[in-house]
């Protein structure tokens, strides 16, 4: 049996065997195990391919939310494959376009200011692949966004919730992506780059 424990989080062949078979296979579409099946054969004698999944770029300029997270990250053993770059996300993102990465992200997770979803939208539209995901946190933003503006009372809340709903708009009838606002948490927009 592979040695799954080298490649999640999951400290636990026989667990993870037990949810392939309990959850994903008996779903799963016929297509899809060919190639599970295929590539399992093809990447057979790799050893442990962990290496080439989950490089991670975190950005944020208050490094205490990244260092709440290490530990974790540390014991879970995947710490090499994440670069925290204590900054702020537009100077980043803006250099990454410009040092020619438009197009090489798999996946972006968003979790910042609110009124500025729409100018990180188009940022991380430009440096995720096309069929990529970008995700953002928040967009339900704790039910406001379907409440009326007498209803929300003052403070943070109210104070984003124009940004969210104005954000949750765009993305809905942007071409660019096929979006799904997932009612999990506090909503989680899933953003599939189209071209
Ligand atoms: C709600 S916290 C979420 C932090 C983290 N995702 C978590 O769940 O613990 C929002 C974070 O966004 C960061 N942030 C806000 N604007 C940012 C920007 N322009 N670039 C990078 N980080 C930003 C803040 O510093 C803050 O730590």
């Amino acid at each position: 049996m592979a040695d799954w424990t080298k490649k999640t989080i999951l400290r636990s062949n026989a667990l993870q065997q037990y949810i392939f078979e309990t959850s994903a296979y008996p779903k799963e579409h016929e297509q899809l195990k060919e190639l599970r099946e295929a590539s399992a054969e093809k990447y057979k004698d790799c050893g442990d391919r962990n290496h080439y999944f989950r490089q991670i770029i975190a950005i944020d300029p208050d490094k205490e939310a990244y260092e709440t997270g290490a530990p974790f990250i540390k014991k879970a053993g995947v710490q090499q494959k994440i670069k925290f770059i204590p900054s702020d996300a537009f100077l980043v993102l803006n250099d990454l376009i410009k040092n020619g990465e438009e197009g090489s992200f798999d996946f972006i997770f968003v979790d910042a200011y609110k009124n500025d979803y729409l100018k990180f939208h188009e940022l991380t539209l430009k440096l995720v692949k096309i069929g990529g995901i970008v995700a953002y946190d928040n967009t339900l933003w704790y039910g406001s966004v379907a409440k009326s503006k007498t209803e929300v009372a003052d403070g943070l809340i109210k104070m984003f919730r124009s940004f969210e709903i104005e954000f949750n708009s765009f993305v809905a009838a942007d071409p660019q992506v096929e979006s799904s606002l997932l009612s999990i948490g506090d909503g989680l927009t899933l953003c599939m780059r189209l071209y």
